[in-house]
């Protein structure tokens, strides 16, 4: 069942280019991706246990494909916040500015790809969950 998601979250479902070979997703604006790529990074080799993310973004739009293996996805907005497993390569996960993400129970596999609308930038970043929820609710 697909989980409802906070706001300024949602679910993307890729096409998968498939043929005798095997298969092949793109991702750009045509193919979804609602905002122009100035970044990508991708978390692999997770330790057992690990958790990861545990902030939020003021303004950036991220996209996130478990491309192999999947982790579970905490998200929250200030108002909800939705548990689920995100673990296929056909499944993006868009998640807007102002929304806490956490990532759990990686599988030892798992690569995490990761887009994002702007370069790397550490004033973006909101790293504590009460000054977050202040934010969010203001
Ligand atoms: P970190 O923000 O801790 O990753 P996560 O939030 O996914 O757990 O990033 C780990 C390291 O990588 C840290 O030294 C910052 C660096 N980094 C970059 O240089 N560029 C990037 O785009 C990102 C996301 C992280």
């Amino acid at each position: 069942m697909e989980p409802s998601l906070p706001a300024r979250c949602r679910l993307l479902p890729l096409r998968i280019r498939g043929d005798s070979r095997g298969s092949l997703i793109a991702l750009e604006k045509a193919t979804g991706v609602p905002f122009d790529v100035a970044r990508a990074y991708f978390i692999f080799d997770t330790r057992e246990g690990v958790s990861r993310g545990c902030h939020a973004h003021h303004r950036l739009n991220q996209l996130a494909v478990a491309v192999h293996g999947g982790c579970t996805m905490i998200l929250d907005d200030g108002e909800m916040r939705e548990t689920f497993r995100l673990a296929s390569p056909d499944q993006g996960l868009l998640i807007g500015p102002m929304v806490w993400r956490e990532m759990h129970d990686f599988t030892p596999d798992c690569v995490l790809l990761v887009l994002a609308d702007a370069p790397y930038d550490t004033d973006d970043y909101i790293f504590d969950y009460e000054e977050f929820r202040r934010l969010a609710g203001s």
